[in-house]
């Protein structure tokens, strides 16, 4: 079979691109490179936002310092808590689950993107860098409040 020159040079690019992306999720998935989300606890959604003593007070929680753990329920139509402070440049771990349905976590400008299931909880790891204020959104969608579905980060 002839193939063209032409053809054979593309051919050898898009497997050289296809390797790549492979090695950049193979090394991404060994090393921890800040915020790979992932499911750290399997829940009962009827009952988590009332009787687990962590998501029944959503919360920041510093546990030690320049860490810390930041609980938050997403619910149908807003998450809490609804403003969360804490220090630029600390190390800072979102634990997320939903009581209802599926919601998106992401924190507009940042690395931070979940998704949030319920019956899981979601962990999510990651340090603002910067002082400011971020916007927390949900980007699944999750009924006729969706769009109103928002919190903050204040970062000092
Ligand atoms: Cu929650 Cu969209």
């Amino acid at each position: 079979m002839h193939i063209a020159l032409y053809e054979r040079i593309w051919l050898g690019i898009a497997v050289v691109i296809l390797i790549l992306f492979l090695g950049v999720i193979t090394v991404g998935a060994m090393v921890n490179i800040g915020n790979m989300p992932g499911m750290a606890e399997v829940v009962n959604p009827d009952t988590v936002a009332t009787n687990d003593p962590r998501f029944a007070n959503p919360r920041v929680e510093q546990v030690s310092p320049g860490e810390y753990e930041v609980y938050v329920v997403a619910r149908m139509y807003s998450f809490s808590p609804r403003e969360i402070e804490v220090p630029a440049g600390a190390q800072v771990t979102f634990y997320v689950t939903s009581p209802d349905v599926l919601h998106g976590f992401e924190i507009a400008g940042t690395n931070f993107n979940a998704m949030v299931t319920p019956g899981y909880v979601t962990r999510i790891s990651g340090k603002f860098p910067k002082p400011g204020e971020y916007l927390i959104l949900c980007n699944e969608y999750c009924g006729q409040g969706h769009q109103m579905m928002s919190a903050k980060v204040e970062v000092k």
